[in-house]
Formats: structure tokens, sequence, C-alpha cells
């Protein structure tokens, strides 16, 4: 029996993703965290600094974890930062709204993948920025990416910031260095910044995929971009609050550090151990979840993908799978699938409601549980 098969009872612990169906029969697959518990080097580590019992102001970042992600990205990713780019974020989607406002001025236009996790939807408007949506395109070997040639054509002198997802929330798509390379000489011809958010990038599933972080590309893409990573989904640690920026280019980190100190709080002291031990001592667990994932992954595609109408895309990174309900003609697929005892996300949160969202990080039985309701549910409407 592998750690991650646990049963953990995450009622009574005010957990969001529990709570939303408080007292009735149905399991929650919707918002991205996992059911796991954490590595144990990260739990001890906070045992320790909680036992020390003094929790004053901290360094922003620590030394630690400062190292730490220094470290992570040469080993992982083959990228060699300099750490005074490093800046420390109590939430990433606050990092994705300070980048907007790294534009010019109010009025310039954002563009954003139109199929994408929902606060990439609202965050320009919210700063006074105009969102410019770019479809999602399917490939020949079933990856969504973003349309190039529609980018493309839609990027205008207006243009002053392209928010990117990589891997893609919520179709999994892990950008190959070809299309990473398009994204940026489109970029540079229009002179145009990225925000590429990678929270993902440690959940690569597909063995022989590989995160390649955008700015790691060569120095101009680097001197475009702001990129925000996090611990956070991978070692099931959202709710501790804490991610980073990586900025190069030192006038761009200067306005955002500054946006940073106006607007934000300090970083929660348990969130920086929990970051440095995860990088720094979590290669082990995280290796074994990959692999626990990814049987959740091939277990789910096989068994939704049996199911007359629906059909389940190829994923290579995260725990989201993207199902296409569409031929069900469901009209409301939440309150369908809820019905059935499944809380998924409805695809209309992301943008296309053909489709629903369904996180798998959860013990594989809950997960057969789920696919049983599934596969009762949809026999009962297709004859
Ligand atoms: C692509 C992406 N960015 C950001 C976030 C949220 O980050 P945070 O909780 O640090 O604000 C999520 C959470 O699901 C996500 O999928």
């Amino acid at each position: 029996m592998s750690r991650f098969d646990k049963i953990i009872d995450r009622t009574h612990t005010d957990s969001e993703k529990w709570d939303k169906y408080k007292g009735r029969d149905i399991i929650p697959m919707w918002v991205a965290d996992s059911d796991f518990e954490t590595a144990p080097e990260i739990v001890e580590a906070l045992q320790k600094r909680v036992a020390h019992a003094v929790f004053g102001y901290s360094a922003q970042p620590t030394e630690g974890v400062k190292e730490a992600i220094f470290d992570h990205l040469r080993s992982q990713y083959d990228w060699q930062i300099d750490s005074d780019w490093i800046i420390p974020l109590p939430s990433l989607v606050r990092g994705l709204s300070l980048s907007c406002e790294m534009t010019e001025q109010e009025g310039d236009q954002v563009i954003i993948p139109a199929t994408i996790y929902p606060p990439f939807k609202f965050i320009p408007g919210n700063v006074g920025r105009e969102t410019i949506p770019v479809p999602m395109k399917l490939l020949a070997d079933e990856r969504w990416v973003l349309d190039f040639d529609a980018l493309q054509k839609t990027i205008s002198p207006q243009t002053q910031m392209v928010l990117f997802c990589n891997p893609h929330n919520p179709a999994g798509t892990v950008y190959t260095r070809d299309e990473l390379e398009r994204l940026h000489a489109i970029c540079k011809e229009h002179d145009c910044l990225i925000c590429s958010d990678e929270i993902h990038c440690d959940l690569i599933l597909d063995e022989g995929k590989k995160h390649i972080p955008i700015a790691s590309l060569n120095e101009d893409a680097a001197s475009r971009t702001i990129t925000l990573m996090a611990a956070s989904k991978t070692f099931n640690v959202a709710g501790l609050g804490f991610g980073f920026a990586i900025v190069s280019d030192e006038a761009l980190r200067d306005k955002f550090k500054k946006r940073v100190r106006k607007t934000m709080p300090d970083i929660n002291i348990l969130a920086q151990v929990a970051t440095e031990v995860a990088f720094k001592h979590g290669e082990a667990w995280r290796l074994e979840q990959i692999e626990y994932l990814r049987e959740n992954r091939d277990y789910l595609m096989r068994e939704i993908n049996a199911i007359d109408d629906m059909k389940m895309y190829p994923l290579e990174a995260t725990f989201l799978a993207w199902i296409d309900v569409s031929r069900l003609g469901l009209g409301d697929a939440q309150s369908f699938f809820e019905a059935a005892g499944v809380g998924i996300s409805p695809g209309s949160y992301f943008g296309d409601e053909n489709f629903i969202r369904l996180n798998f990080a959860c013990r594989r039985a809950l997960l057969e549980e789920a696919v049983a309701r599934i596969r009762k549910a949809v026999a009962s409407i297709v004859q």
C-alpha cells in the first residue's frame, strides 16, 4: 500500500474543498489542492519551528528559502538565476495581478489564453487593463496549446503583456522548447512583457517530458518575463500562502518590488520553512507522489474513455483532468455530476462549457468510487 492510499478525514478541518459539500454525499474533486499529507520532512521542520515559540518578523525572503529556490531551479530546470531575482509573494494570484500592473498604463491590453484558470480572466480588468483572449488549439497529438497563429494576428501595439500558463491549467499541457521559442519571438517582435505562471511545473506526469521555464530560453526572454512559481500545489501547502516571482531585469524588478512592498503583507514564517524544506529535502516524496498521480491519471483516462460520449484528453502535467462532456448534452454539467455524487469544476469557469475539470489528487479508492458514480449516472441517460 502506498502512503497516498491513507484515509485522511479532512472534514472538520475548515477545508475549502471538503466544506463545500458538508453533510452531503458528494466527493469533492474541484479546487486544486490534493488530499495527501505533505512530506514528513516538511511536517517535522514546521513542528520544530513552532516549538521555538517565537514568531516575530522574519527576513523576506529568508536565506534558507533563497538558497533552496536557487538550487531547485538549477537542478530541476538547468536554470541559473541570481538569488536577488527572487521576490517572495503571499499568493500567485496576487503575483498575476501585480504583473499586470507592470505594463505602462491603464488601458493597455493584456493577452490571456481563452481557456484558462479563472483569475486570469478578471485580473487584467481589475487593474484597469483590457483583457484580450486568444484561443487554445487542439494539435493532432491531442495536446492543447495556445494558438500561436491567432496570437500573431491578435497582438497589437497596445498589447503590453501576455499572461501565460505553463504547465497549462486546465489542459495540462507542457509546452515544448519550439512552442516557447515561438511565443518568445512573437513577444519580442512586439516588445511585449510575459508573465509566466509556472505553479504546476513540479507536477510533470509524462516520463520524457520536461518543464522549461520560458525565462530560461535566452537573455531576451529572461529580461521580458516575470516567472511565478511555488511549492504549494506539489507539496499540498497552498494554505500556508507562499509563492515567488523571478524577475531578472533590474528596472522591472525594482518596480515590481516597490509594488509588493506597498500592497502586500509580509510572508508567513512557516510558509518559508515549508518551501525551503520542500525544495531541499522533498525530492524523494515528490517523485513518489508523481508515480501515484500518474497511475491515477492512467486509471481515470482508461475508465472515462470507456464511457460512451465522454472524452478525457491526454494530460502531460498537473492533477487536473480536462474532460469533454459535450456529447452528453447535459446543460448544467456541474449539477448533473453533483447529483451523481461527484463535485467537479464546470468547464464554463475556465472558458469552455463543453468540458469539466476533475481533480484526481486523492486516494485511489476514492477515485474508483467517483468513477463508479460517474459511470452509473451517465449510463442512466445514455441508452
Ligand atoms: C495556474 C494557477 N495559478 C495560481 C494559482 C493559485 O495560486 P495562489 O494560491 O498562490 O494564489 C492556481 C491554483 O489553482 C493555479 O492553478
